[in-house]
């Protein structure tokens, strides 16, 4: 992997929402790059390996229902510091801690409807990438024509 990669989700609520196109251009406006991008209404198996860590958590049962709920906007985005900046740009996990001018600060105020996913860290983004898209390079490489421009 030559640039870091995150995996970046639009949950149920923000895809119902219409913040789908929202959410991808302020990580555009931001200067990272688009490499992977599918709409999926994920099993409650699938989504029950992605938040394997939570399963002794009491919001478990209720966090993989919602995300069962309704389709997801499943993406890999790419660029300098991208896991750690995307995090930035979505805001805190509980809305009502997240600052006004990043995703859930703007768009949320309940925890259980927190619009978006981020990988917290590049070990779990590769995990989550090849959880939803594959081990077998799952990513377009292309270069942008505002790419030196970043
Ligand atoms: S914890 O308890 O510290 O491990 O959890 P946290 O890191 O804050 O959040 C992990 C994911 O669980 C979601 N979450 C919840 N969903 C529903 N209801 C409640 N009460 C709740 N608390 C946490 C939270 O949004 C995180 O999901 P992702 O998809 O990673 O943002």
């Amino acid at each position: 992997m030559a640039t870091e990669q995150t995996y970046i989700m639009i949950k149920p609520d923000g895809v119902q929402r219409g913040l789908t196109g929202e959410i991808i251009g302020r990580f555009e406006r931001r200067g990272y790059k688009l490499v992977a991008m599918k709409l999926v209404h994920a099993s409650q198996e699938h989504l029950e390996k992605h938040y394997a860590d939570l399963k002794g958590k009491p919001f478990f049962p209720g966090l993989v229902k919602y995300m069962a709920s309704g389709p997801v906007v499943a993406m890999v985005w790419e660029g300098k510091d991208v896991v750690k900046q995307g995090r930035a740009l979505l805001g805190a996990t509980n809305p009502l801690a997240s600052a006004p001018g990043t995703i859930r600060g703007d768009f949320a105020i309940d925890v259980g409807r927190n619009i978006c996913h981020g990988s917290d860290a590049v070990e779990s983004a590769k995990k989550e990438i090849a959880l939803w898209f594959g081990e077998q390079n799952p990513t377009i490489n292309y270069t942008r024509a505002v790419d030196t421009w970043v």
